[in-house]
């Protein structure tokens, strides 16, 4: 690993990162949006490595939303086997980084060479208590909240809860992200300013970043960047100004 100058000391424990512009950046060089998602595997690198070195706790990447199915049958079928590939290639590499991967979304819809292998991948890091990364696939943050609330609904009907003791910290942990620390930071490159359905619930008081670089040209600068960005916001969670300085 390559060290890094100005590492902040009050790093975010969990970020999430919404890797938009693959594809501008491939129709920018005139070549097609896959090779763009190819690139990306790149900067996915980078960010997991500046996450290693400045521990951050955890790592949310949102790889494939529940809308992205709509896009062409050839984009989504490329980015199938990348996920594959890139699942082979890294995982060793992750394991040996003691990084916990989880695969957060509703990976049913998957083919099943795919379905092994998010297993398998999940089974060999599960003890690893270093960096959790989330790749988030297939998911979307109200089917999340849905599942959250159609688990709570069961409970309550099966007299294990009654609705008086719906909190919402039982609430978060019926979620995806249950055992994790909040969101401290989302990033999205890209140039887009929106939250496109990620994790709704837990970025409520996430501080937001914004980047116009594409997904391909982030590198472990960008997040230093961010990070710094981060370091600069008085978060105060509904307190005022005085009340948290
Ligand atoms: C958004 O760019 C990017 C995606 C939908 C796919 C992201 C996937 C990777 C970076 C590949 C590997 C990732 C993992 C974690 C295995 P876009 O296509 O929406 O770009 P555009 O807005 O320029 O069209």
């Amino acid at each position: 690993m390559k060290s890094l100058n100005n590492i902040h000391s009050q790093v975010p424990e969990h970020v999430a990162i919404i890797m938009d512009g693959n594809g501008r950046w491939a129709k920018e060089k005139g070549k097609i949006r896959t090779f763009g998602h190819k690139a990306g595997v790149k900067a996915v690198r980078a960010a997991v490595s500046y996450a290693l070195k400045s521990k951050v706790k955890a790592l949310t990447l949102f790889a494939f939303s529940s809308e992205n199915w709509n896009r062409p049958v050839d984009e989504v079928g490329v980015l199938m086997e990348l996920f594959k590939l890139v699942l082979g290639s890294e995982v060793k590499k992750l394991h040996k980084n003691n990084v916990k991967l989880r695969v957060i979304g509703d990976t049913s819809r998957f083919d099943s060479k795919l379905i092994k292998k998010v297993h398998d991948a999940e089974e060999l890091t599960k003890n690893n208590t270093g960096l959790t990364l989330n790749i988030a696939a297939n998911y979307g943050g109200r089917w999340d909240i849905v599942n959250a609330a159609k688990t709570l609904a069961d409970k309550v009907k099966s007299g294990e809860l009654t609705t008086a003791e719906i909190t919402e910290e039982l609430f978060t942990e019926q979620t995806c992200a249950a055992d994790l620390p909040v969101v401290d930071l989302l990033i999205r490159t890209g140039g887009e300013q929106r939250i496109s359905n990620f994790l709704l619930w837990q970025l409520a008081y996430a501080e937001l970043y914004f980047s116009d670089i594409y997904w391909p040209d982030f590198n472990e600068q960008t997040f230093q960047d961010a990070v710094n960005d981060f370091n600069h916001r008085q978060r105060r969670f509904g307190k005022t100004g005085e009340q948290v300085s």
